[in-house]
């Protein structure tokens, strides 16, 4: 008989907070490529938009890992989200502050899952750990050109014409 070792509560409580946190930033991208989108930063909107689906697909390895392991997936509600932004810049520095929130939260359950000595689990959260990497420095990219540039500039219009060049293969 195969024996899989069944997630702890606390792990299971803490993994599913983290697949609404997860969704709730898919929630998030897809509210700033629709502003994007209607001030005419198609590139934005695009690269936003793979945003959301890389956030769904967050959520979705965690909700399998849980069931894997003989645990409950709870779907709990999503917060409402932001729906408009003040610049470009503001709206990037928004997503940069969130990718860090992100990042201590993905931390917090890789110490509940360290402390009931879950190493699969903690194993799982490790690609969570390099990704985070990888989105706090996507964002804070995009944050140093507009500063650079400026928002009125010719610099932005190459900008969106460059973010619109993201696919979700290859983001
Ligand atoms: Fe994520
Ligand atoms: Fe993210």
């Amino acid at each position: 008989m195969i024996m899989i070792m069944k997630i702890s509560k606390k792990v299971e409580e803490v993994l599913n907070k983290q697949i609404n946190a997860e969704f709730w930033s898919a929630y998030l991208y897809l509210s700033m490529s629709a502003w994007a989108e209607a001030k005419g930063f198609k590139g934005f909107a695009n690269w936003m938009r793979v945003q959301f689906h890389e956030e769904v697909s967050h959520a979705l390895k965690i909700q399998d890992f849980i069931l894997t392991r003989s645990g409950q997936v709870k779907l709990e509600p999503l917060a409402a989200v932001k729906t408009s932004w003040d610049s470009l810049l503001n709206m990037m520095e928004d997503t940069y502050e969130h990718e860090c929130k992100v990042t201590s939260l993905i931390h917090q359950c890789y110490e509940a899952a360290l402390a009931e000595k879950d190493y699969a689990t903690s194993t799982m959260l490790q690609w969570f750990i390099d990704e985070q990497i990888e989105e706090e420095a996507n964002a804070l990219e995009i944050i140093d050109v507009l500063k650079i540039t400026g928002e009125k500039s010719g610099g932005v219009f190459y900008l969106d014409k460059k973010l619109g060049h993201r696919t979700l293969a290859g983001s």
